[in-house]
């Protein structure tokens, strides 16, 4: 199996998983290639759910065209699951999330949830965090101190920078990517994260940044995870 097929497989398990939830709830729905598995499998039971609370804008493009209903998070006071991808997850469940820059939705929709599905192949599961460069979104005019305290922290701070695609064509490769909330993300590379809630609460007290893509206030409470022998679950 390619990973294509691994991420169509645990999205099919997802969607499994919130079925067996009670007909007429809320769910939250997360951003990335593996989400998008789970949205398109879900489907066909479009009606199963009251509607949906989305972490990004291109989730929410999906699930409207799916004939999801979308919900404004304020208008939501009971999220029973949240389903989303990472990037890496130990074996606690903490992650790095935002490879695709939805960071700071996808923390905020996990927080409402009681429980956090989180849905990858094993190529996602790691010893120690930090192999995949840190997400840190920022307000844009904050950059050069936000970047200069990363640097303290022992990585190498890179500015995330658009990709020349073809939804993005107005924008050359030099420009800032910037995301749906109108941030810019630094990246750090090369941190070996062993305390991942202290780091966590260490980035998110420096001003200027919006949020931190690690997950372990807000880590996975139960992991699906696709391999070559099938989708385990882990709690
Ligand atoms: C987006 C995310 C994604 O969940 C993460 O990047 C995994 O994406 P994919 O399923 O495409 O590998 O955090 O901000």
């Amino acid at each position: 199996m390619n990973q294509d097929q691994l991420k169509q497989l645990v999205g099919e398990a997802a969607r499994d998983e919130v079925l067996k939830l009670a007909a007429g709830q809320i769910i939250g729905v997360g951003t990335g290639s593996t989400v998008n598995y789970f949205i398109d499998a879900l489907a066909p039971h479009v009606d199963h759910f009251a509607g949906t609370v989305s972490s990004s804008n291109a989730t929410t493009e999906r699930l409207l065209k799916h004939g999801f209903s979308v919900l404004d998070p304020n208008s939501v006071s009971s999220l029973p699951a949240y389903v989303d991808g990472a990037d890496e997850i130990d074996a606690d469940g903490n992650m790095i999330k935002g490879g695709g820059g939805a960071l700071t939705r996808e923390k905020i929709i996990a927080s409402m949830a009681k429980q956090f599905i989180c849905i990858c192949d094993t190529s996602k599961q790691v010893p120690t965090l930090g192999k995949f460069a840190l997400p840190v979104e920022i307000i844009p005019l904050a950059q050069g101190v936000v970047a200069r305290k990363l640097e303290k922290l022992g990585g190498v701070v890179t500015l995330r920078l658009a990709k020349n695609t073809r939804l993005d064509l107005e924008q050359t490769p030099s420009q800032p990517f910037v995301t749906d909330n109108g941030g810019w993300i630094l990246d750090i590379a090369g941190l070996v994260i062993t305390d991942p809630l202290l780091l966590e609460s260490q980035i998110n007290q420096i001003a200027g940044v919006i949020s931190v893509g690690l997950f372990a206030q807000e880590k996975a409470s139960i992991l699906l995870v696709s391999g070559t022998s099938g989708v385990s679950r882990i709690t």
